[in-house]
């Protein structure tokens, strides 16, 4: 057996990948499970991929940062979908499809209008995704691949309207305006002032591309892991959308802008970090599992896009409050950096991003869900990948740790059940 296992590890020629699977094998022999499942590959996709060690993510072999500068989101969720960048009139073909599917059956759009207002955004957005499948009398038909597709542009249209009629109370939500692009129609439902100008649209669009697919992460994993049972589409983004809601996910943006604002001053900063360390908590926004260097797409959003918000007089006013934030922000990372890069723990995409949406003065509870606008492109390709490839019902094992058999005594004087 061992030499078996040597023979196959010799003929790895990739170094890297090689060590990868010395480290599964040790932590298999050493804990007899995989926590978090880390490192454990689960599918074969060909939808993007991570360099950690170099801080390089690519979509279908593209880096994001290329994508985020020159393509718009109808280019990349063409891509990811398809595999390819489209011809110029497969882009306009798919513009038109995306913005003509954005409509909600009236009945469903009531629904949605009339949920309670506080129920966070991104609950609203899982149950509202859920509730589509009513209009879909052949949402179980899941081995097809085009209807599949169909589904897949049909959700990604729908999801912006489910969070324009929730967050304008109002089931007709811009059913008579007209859009140039899908991104200027997202931004739309959060800021209709600011979709009218070209400059804020390509800062939100990049936003949106900047979070298209990310591999194997905790959302996806769900989005594939509930398809892997032939649940329908709607069931699987559903689920992505709940786990990406977490603190430790999507959800760390809301929460990044909350501590910049609880921290309330760049002098704060270092007392703040080394309180949390001291007592062992975690900063929002730092860190990645796979990442052991900046995250690309933070990097991104810090070099490209906060300087012309923050920095560029010419071109924006930001008030004094949020320029505060920014400052407590690139003081934080400072001392983050200092105090964590020898875990190589760096600013992830959610330490920034909510810098920009801020600066569009979208709340912060709806943070998460422009994550999930991004983030649908890739849970679509995903689920259209796992549905083409047929993979297996996704059943990992567990390592059980409980009682060893025992059995229920019967007290029959008492007429009830005792344990043993
Ligand atoms: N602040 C301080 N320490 C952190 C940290 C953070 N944000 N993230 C990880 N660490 C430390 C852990 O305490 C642990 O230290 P130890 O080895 O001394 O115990 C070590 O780094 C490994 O952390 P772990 O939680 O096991 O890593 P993970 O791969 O399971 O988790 C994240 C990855 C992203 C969940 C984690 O870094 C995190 O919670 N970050 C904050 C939330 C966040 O920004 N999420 C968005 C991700 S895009």
């Amino acid at each position: 057996m061992l030499n078996r296992i040597n023979n196959i590890l010799s003929n790895i020629k990739d170094e890297n990948l090689k060590k990868k699977y010395y480290e599964l094998i040790i932590t298999l022999l050493e804990k007899g499970y995989f926590p978090g499942l880390a490192g454990v590959p689960v599918v074969k996709s060909q939808i993007s991929h991570i360099d950690g060690e170099k801080g390089i993510l690519t979509y279908r072999g593209y880096p994001v940062q290329e994508l985020a500068e020159n393509c718009t989101y109808e280019n990349v969720c063409f891509l990811l979908l398809n595999g390819d960048l489209p011809l110029s009139e497969e882009k306009n073909e798919f513009r038109q499809k995306l913005l003509e599917n954005r409509k909600i059956h009236p009945n469903i759009a009531r629904v949605i209008a009339l949920m309670d207002k506080d129920l966070h955004p991104m609950y609203m957005l899982s149950s509202s995704v859920l509730l589509l499948q009513s209009d879909d009398k052949d949402a179980f038909d899941v081995e097809r691949y085009q209807q599949n597709l169909l589904r897949s542009i049909s959700l990604i249209a729908k999801l912006p309207t489910i969070i324009g009629i929730f967050r304008n109370r109002d089931p007709e939500f811009a059913v008579n305006e007209q859009f140039t692009s899908f991104a200027q129609y997202c931004l739309y439902c959060f800021n209709q002032e600011l979709a009218a100008e070209k400059q804020w649209v390509d800062f939100f669009e990049k936003i949106l591309i900047l979070h298209g697919d990310h591999t194997m992460n905790n959302s996806t994993f769900s989005a594939r892991a509930v398809s892997s049972s032939m649940a329908s589409i709607y069931a699987s983004i559903s689920s992505a959308i709940n786990s990406l809601s977490g603190p430790l996910h999507g959800g760390a943006n809301e929460r990044v802008i909350k501590m910049l604002e609880e921290i309330g001053s760049p002098e704060r900063v270092e007392s703040y970090v080394d309180d949390k360390l001291s007592r062992g908590e975690k900063i929002m926004g730092i860190g990645h599992r796979i990442y052991k260097t900046y995250d690309p797409r933070a990097l991104y959003i810090k070099e490209k896009i906060l300087p012309i918000i923050f920095e560029d007089k010419e071109a924006i006013r930001v008030d004094d409050d949020l320029m505060n934030l920014y400052q407590i922000a690139q003081r934080l990372e400072e001392v983050a950096l200092d105090r964590l890069s020898d875990k190589k723990l760096y600013p992830n995409v959610d330490f920034w991003s909510g810098l920009v949406l801020k600066a569009m003065k979208i709340e912060p509870r709806y943070f998460t869900t422009i994550f999930a606008l991004g983030r649908i492109m890739g849970w679509c390709s995903h689920y259209l990948e796992h549905m083409k490839v047929k993979n297996r019902i996704y059943r990992p094992e567990q390592l059980y740790d409980g009682f060893g058999i025992r059995h229920i005594l019967v007290n029959q004087d008492e007429e009830k059940v005792n344990r043993a």
